[in-house]
């Protein structure tokens, strides 16, 4: 799924990350709190999510690009869990305080479930990767 060039890249950078509410009005935010958990599964701390979390828990649907997109030109989409509580939870709130102790506490975990990779290189733009 994700190559590791890919989960680098997720680690390291803001991430663009666009949902919909089930009518299809699209919504997108910056995300600084996002990283892969494998190559399968990236997760997102919620912090400060209204929009982005009430059209999550109506409509899992997920996409993301990278801030550069001029060097790494992947469009990931995939499938949103969200952790209230729990191992998912416990763990972007230690990585959120690691991070910034003065952040507030994640209201909760985001879990994407990577389901498709796409190119958005000009040139190669839309040809599906993964
Ligand atoms: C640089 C930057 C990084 C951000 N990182 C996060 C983040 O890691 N987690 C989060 O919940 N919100 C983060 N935000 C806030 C969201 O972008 C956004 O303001 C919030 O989700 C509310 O918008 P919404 O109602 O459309 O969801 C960040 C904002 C900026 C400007």
């Amino acid at each position: 799924m994700m190559n590791e060039e890919m989960m680098e890249i997720i680690e390291k950078e803001r991430a663009y990350v666009a949902t919909a509410t089930p009518e299809g009005v699209p919504n997108v935010v910056p995300i600084g709190f996002i990283k892969p958990l494998n190559d399968k599964t990236v997760i997102i701390a919620d912090s400060y999510m209204i929009k982005s979390r009430a059209n999550l828990e109506a409509n899992p649907k997920v996409a993301f690009v990278v801030q550069d997109a001029a060097r790494y030109p992947y469009q990931f989409k995939g499938s949103a869990e969200i952790f209230a509580d729990g191992e998912y939870f416990d763990k972007v709130v230690d990585w959120v305080k690691e991070t910034n102790p003065l952040a507030p506490k994640p209201k909760a975990a985001i879990l994407i479930t990577i389901e498709e990779i796409y190119s958005v290189k000009v040139g190669d733009a839309g040809k599906k990767i993964a």
